[in-house]
């Protein structure tokens, strides 16, 4: 049961770092960050000098000895030996005795032994060496040459010099980069906070948008930055939703008010029976009131419809449908009214290689989807048509094109388009019995659509065409 300890504590410690505020996690994580590089460098920086002044020391004792060493081969050794630098020598003859040296330098004793004089001359670089021994209280830096006639000329200095300069520079950085530190996390916290702030702001203005003050946006920020442009996008939606939300209320408004003349109809039908049952016609009252529920059947159906098509965004199924056969099977029911036109399959050789099944117009989509357009398109052609109503069907490049022509009123060319929208009715004032509530084209053209197809209204003078494209599969 007792889980891992650690595991808990490092699950514990992720968990309380999630629910920091993301200004702190960013500043953290700078702040880390910059400590680790401000940490790298200073160690580096120490190295570096301290490897410099290094250098500067063994390269003024390798000068001292290497003068030295010239002035003890020509045999011009001054008695009393004297550096500027204060750089201790000792010149030593072939027994090992000292012959000169500078001032306060041991004449008695040697730095170095003879078989370490001789190692330092082969090592041929400087090396540390305690002076403790010597009487001279500092870590030394030693360089040994070798001259004619046995000689060796011993250089050194105190290394103390070098410590010196390290351990100041070390204090300068041991105070200076944690005050650093704390100013760069400063800096980045005030940085955040200011770079955050548009954030907050999207988010309150995010906050005051209610149901009821629909037309809110949310603050833009003036710089042309990520938060501007998630800004822009947001309120690009936000439009978007309150149009969607606009329509969906004036369609349930429309629907509303749709419904309301065939229900009052039916109530006013049956009140007038019921409150005259003495040679009452109960008959004709039943045909009215079915006349009634049917209408209202088929608004409902056409709502389903709409919904539908919204709900699922492209055709209910996806299976090919034969037009050709489609288009004649619908139109049969409405008789002699409608006039289908399919033209044949093609009779010359090259066309009839083409399409081998003989001018089989074929769709992919929905049949009773495609059967319901032409319904409706033949439907609003035989309402205001005089003679008769025209189908005809053709491909066209990769589109199969469906058209219905009458010889009607036709409509206006601003119209046209407009009366694909829901519950949009040309002639509003004609009696309730001629056509239904204006949601047949919307059905149409967001059928067509789903399908990858377009559809539009054009003149036939005189009458109207409808014409509807549908790609081939
Ligand atoms: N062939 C046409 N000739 C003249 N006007 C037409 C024709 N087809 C449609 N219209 C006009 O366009 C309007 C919208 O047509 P739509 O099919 O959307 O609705 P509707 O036929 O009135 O009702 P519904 O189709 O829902 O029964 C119609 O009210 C009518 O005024
Ligand atoms: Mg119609």
């Amino acid at each position: 049961m007792a889980a891992d300890p650690l595991l808990q504590g490092t699950r514990r410690t992720v968990g309380w770092w999630r629910r920091k505020s993301l200004r702190f996690r960013l500043t953290a994580v700078a702040s880390a960050v910059l400590a680790f590089a401000l940490f790298v460098s200073a160690y580096v920086m120490i190295g570096v000098l301290g490897q410099a002044l290094l250098t500067t020391i063994d390269d003024v004792i390798y000068q001292r000895a290497r003068d030295t060493v010239s002035l003890a081969d020509a045999g011009r050794l001054p008695d009393e030996m004297t550096t500027p630098d204060g750089t201790l020598l000792q010149v030593i003859d072939g027994a090992g005795r000292i012959t000169h040296a500078t001032t306060g330098t041991d004449r008695l004793v040697p730095l170095l032994g003879a078989r370490e004089r001789a190692a330092a001359i082969a090592r041929g670089r400087a090396r540390f060496l305690d002076g403790e021994p010597y009487g001279i209280p500092h870590v030394l830096r030693v360089r040994v040459l070798s001259a004619d006639r046995g000689q060796t000329v011993i250089a050194a200095r105190p290394f103390s010099e070098v410590e010196t300069s390290l351990s100041t520079a070390g204090h300068v950085l041991i105070i200076g980069t944690p005050l650093l530190l704390v100013l760069l996390a400063g800096a980045s916290w005030v940085i955040i906070g200011r770079t955050l702030r548009p954030i907050a702001a999207l988010r309150r203005g995010a906050g005051e948008i209610t149901d009821t003050a629909r037309s809110r946006r949310l603050p833009v920020p003036e710089a042309r930055d990520e938060v501007h442009s998630l800004a822009t996008t947001l309120n690009d939606m936000l439009a978007r939703l309150e149009e969607a939300d606009a329509r969906q209320r004036s369609l349930v408004s429309d629907a509303a008010h749709e419904l309301r003349s065939p229900l009052a109809s039916i109530r006013l039908q049956l009140e007038v029976a019921l409150g005259h049952p003495e040679g009452q016609e109960w008959r004709e009252t039943a045909e009215g009131v079915l006349e009634d529920t049917m209408r209202l059947a088929r608004l409902a159906e056409d709502l389903l419809a709409l919904a539908r098509l919204d709900e699922r965004g492209g055709p209910g199924r996806r299976e090919p449908v034969e037009l050709d056969q489609l288009v004649p099977q619908t139109a049969e029911r409405y008789g002699e009214a409608v006039t289908v036109r399919i033209p044949g399959p093609a009779s010359g050789p090259g066309e009839g290689q083409k399409n081998p099944e003989g001018g089989a117009v074929v769709v992919t989509g929905d049949a009773l989807d495609l059967g319901r357009v032409l319904v409706n398109l033949v439907d609003n052609a035989l309402r205001h048509t005089t003679a008769q109503v025209m189908v005809e069907l053709r491909t066209e490049g990769a589109d199969a094109v469906l058209t219905v022509t009458d010889d009607g009123p036709g409509i206006p060319e601003p119209d046209r388009e407009r009366v694909f929208d829901r519950f949009t009715r040309l002639d509003s004032a004609r009696s309730r019995d001629e056509g239904g509530a204006g949601l047949g084209l919307a059905i149409v053209r967001e059928t067509v659509n789903a399908h990858g197809g377009a559809v539009h209204l054009e003149d036939a003078s005189p009458g109207l065409r409808a014409v509807v494209r549908l790609p081939l599969s």
